[in-house]
């Protein structure tokens, strides 16, 4: 046995670190190669076989039809350059004027207007010049009034004329100012013969310009196949496509073994064919008898307060020291009867490192088929033997659950959705779009493909919970989340760094947008109508707080009200939320979301909605860059071995059920489910693209970067690395 000094370096420790170092990931172009194999965008993205292209004859095809593509492209560069679209407007008297109203697409043919819409009025003449006749934006009712010179319109070398509706489609930093850069939305034809002077009027356009979806159950984007209402940008394709063409090969190798002949295929088979992940790489260095340090206490505590989980510690009431950390299982939601999910609450105790080492696991529920008290509740300490061990497995399943649904998918992506589209749906001319598009950007297409590979493909074939039950508990956790009040994590002791770097991040948004709201002060305040629009639309939208609406309601069984309690408590801790907070209601419905502001200008706004304003904007990049960002990265670290931790074990058919060890098949993921998890969590931690640092498209502002940098040695001894921190949820 060896014996440590205080000088001597922990062995296990300095594994730790190389593996942290070695498993960490790294974004590298490996250039194009023609047969490589490719893909043709996020959205052929599939749990079971995605649509790869691995022919030599399809990539062929597939290299030609690029091709035309880009000629397609180059020929209307070479257009645009050719029949330059100047900016003057024509001289002469303005004697008649296009109107109209343009409105976003309603269920009957209505809906809001849509205020400071750019619009152009073009001419085309017989020889392909284009004239620029008049242009202007729509008022705050979605009115506008475009004057224009008729002779001009009417002119004989004019060919066509059409009415031009821009919308914004980038935002970039030039000179530490936020620029808008439009596209053509959509184009009307205006007859020449139908313009005689006065008026011509074009009537209420309704445009399907981000829309919500009626049929969504939380604030969401109407989004199609094609790409509407925003496409990916051709860099965050691309680096998708080929980060991701490895791990798809591997998978789809396993899915046809798994049908041809499984025998030959094992767990452990697929997760070598997988890159090296945390708890592997360490068990695969540590010396014989150090062996199973990933599953002894010490690295429990350790990963469910600085790992993936960023679990939320609450006070035991009685013991100074001790915390505990709850995770909510199967609840009163929709299951299936493959999975067990139980409650689990873990006691801890702070070690003199700072670290927590847990004294004993609770577990409430179904533990195995033969169960059918969802109240029963076992308690399990140290002292238990192997039921400890396969305990510990338990929590962290139940844990990852929940992180990967309620915080990652609900809390972060979700969460961010709903301030992505009042955001583009309001925010035109004000700076402040300039704050959040950037990180807001992409998020509603992710999730629309997350709809149907995550929410309504994988997880509930691998977890206990329905597609019904997902969408109710993923609205729930939604319904805890707003931007009044919200504060990082508090760390309990020194050596809570996720909770330190949380904290760390939180003080350089709030330095930036201050800043910003100083150097913008004055823009913010000319279109503060805009704010007040987006404040209606996520107030109007957002969901009613948990539990208040009656079809949200636990089932009436006392002991599910009181759970309902402990949740709302712990919850609350968790996410920053105080229920207690005044909160509007409409429709008989108190909504969760607070009100940022009732003005529409800002003098007839009290001075706190400016503040209402900066807390928003700071809670909302907060989550769309830190928050996301975390679970992200570290999910093939605490989600990359099967055996040790994944989405739900199975009961099988024992009366033990899942208190089972590790090497029971019947209770760990099948073979298929194997593969698909160590897929997913390392194309959702691999594939990252859109970085604060690295600011690759130039939409991230400098003055965030230059305060993130400044801080670089502090995040680092936090073992945050600045550059691995995303700009946007994307992936
Ligand atoms: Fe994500």
């Amino acid at each position: 046995m060896t014996v440590q000094t205080a000088t001597q370096p922990d062995p296990t420790r300095k594994i730790i670190e190389e593996c942290k170092r070695e498993t960490q990931i790294r974004y590298k172009s490996k250039g194009n190669t023609f047969f490589r194999a490719r893909m043709r965008g996020v959205n052929s993205i599939q749990v079971g076989k995605s649509k790869i292209i691995d022919s030599p004859l399809t990539i062929t095809l597939e290299w030609i039809f690029q091709k035309y593509r880009r000629l397609r492209k180059a020929r209307r560069r070479f257009a645009a350059e050719l029949f330059p679209r100047h900016p003057e407007l024509p001289v002469g008297h303005r004697d008649s004027r296009l109107v109209g109203r343009i409105v976003f697409a309603g269920d009957r043919g209505q809906g809001p207007p849509i205020h400071n819409l750019h619009l152009e009025f073009w001419g085309r003449t017989y020889w392909f010049a284009w004239r620029k006749i008049s242009e202007g934006r729509t008022d705050a009712k979605g009115y506008f009034a475009l004057p224009f010179p008729l002779r001009a319109a009417r002119n004989l070398s004019m060919r066509s004329l059409s009415l031009e509706i821009q919308k914004t489609t980038r935002v970039y930093f030039k000179d530490d100012a936020p620029h808008f850069h439009c596209d053509l939305f959509k184009a009307i034809p205006v007859a020449k013969s139908d313009l005689i002077g006065l008026d011509y009027n074009l009537r209420t356009i309704p445009l399907d310009y981000w829309l919500y979806d009626p049929s969504a159950v939380t604030p969401r984007a109407v989004v199609d196949d094609s790409g509407s209402p925003e496409t990916y940008s051709q860099g965050r394709e691309d680096a998708l496509i080929e980060q991701v063409i490895p791990l798809e090969i591997t998978k789809i190798k396993h899915l046809k073994q798994i049908e041809l002949a499984p025998d030959t295929l094992t767990v452990e088979d697929i997760e070598n064919d997988y890159p090296l992940n945390l708890t592997r790489c360490i068990e695969k260095r540590l010396p014989d008898y150090a062996r199973g340090y990933t599953r002894g206490d010490d690295w429990f505590g350790e990963r469910m307060m600085n790992g993936m989980n960023r679990g939320s510690f609450v006070p035991d009431a009685a013991r100074p020291g001790h915390y505990w950390i709850r995770y909510f299982g199967v609840c009163w939601y929709d299951v299936n009867d493959l999975y067990a999910l139980p409650d689990v609450a873990i006691l801890f105790k702070l070690k003199d490192d700072g670290l927590p080492i847990p004294l004993e696991i609770r577990l409430t529920g179904q533990l195995s088929r033969s169960d059918h008290d969802p109240f029963h509740t076992r308690v399990f300490s140290p002292a238990d033997g192997d039921a400890w061990l396969q305990t510990k497995r338990v929590a962290r399943v139940t844990g990852a659950f929940c992180t990967e649904v309620e915080e990652h998918f609900a809390g972060t992506h979700l969460n961010t959705e709903q301030y992505a589209v009042a955001a583009y749906r309001n925010l035109r001319l004000n700076p402040v779009a300039g704050l959040l598009l950037p990180h807001l950007k992409e998020v509603s297409l992710i999730n629309h493909t997350a709809d149907k590979e995550l929410i309504g493909g994988y997880i509930p074939t691998a977890s206990a919970l329905t597609r019904a039950g997902l969408q109710q508990r993923t609205r729930d956790i939604l319904s805890l989340q707003d931007w009044r009040g919200w504060r990082p994590m508090e760390a309990i002791s020194p050596a809570h760094t996720c909770a330190k770097a949380e904290s760390l991040f939180w003080d350089v948004l709030g330095e930036y947008v201050d800043e910003f709201f100083r150097r913008h002060e004055d823009g913010i305040k000319r279109h503060w109508g805009e704010i007040q629009r987006f404040a209606d639309d996520l107030v109007t939208h957002s969901v009613p707080v948990f539990l208040t609406a009656p079809q949200d309601a636990p089932p009436p069984d006392p002991r599910y009200q009181e759970l309902a309690a402990k949740r709302l408590n712990c919850y609350s801790q968790q996410y920053g939320f105080d229920p207690h907070l005044p909160r509007e209601t409409i429709h008989g419905e108190l909504k969760t979301v607070s009100r940022i502001t009732t003005a529409s200008t800002y003098g007839a706004a009290p001075p706190l909605d400016w503040q209402n304003l900066k807390e928003a904007c700071r809670y909302i990049i907060m989550q769309a860059t830190y928050m996301h960002t975390w679970i992200n990265e570290h999910q093939y670290d605490d989600l990359g071995e099967v055996r040790y931790s994944c989405g739900g074990l199975r009961f099988g058919d024992r009366p033990s059920g899942i208190m089972a060890p590790e090497s029971d098949n019947d209770i760990a993921p099948d073979l298929t489910r194997s593969t698909q998890m160590l897929w997913f969590t390392n194309f959702l931690s691999r594939t990252e693209y859109g970085f604060i640092t690295r600011n690759e498209e130039r939409d991230v502002d400098p003055l965030l970067i230059r305060l993130l940098e400044e801080r670089r040695e502090k995040f680092k001894a936090l073992e945050v690395d600045i550059d691995a921190i995303e700009s946007r949820i994307n992936i």
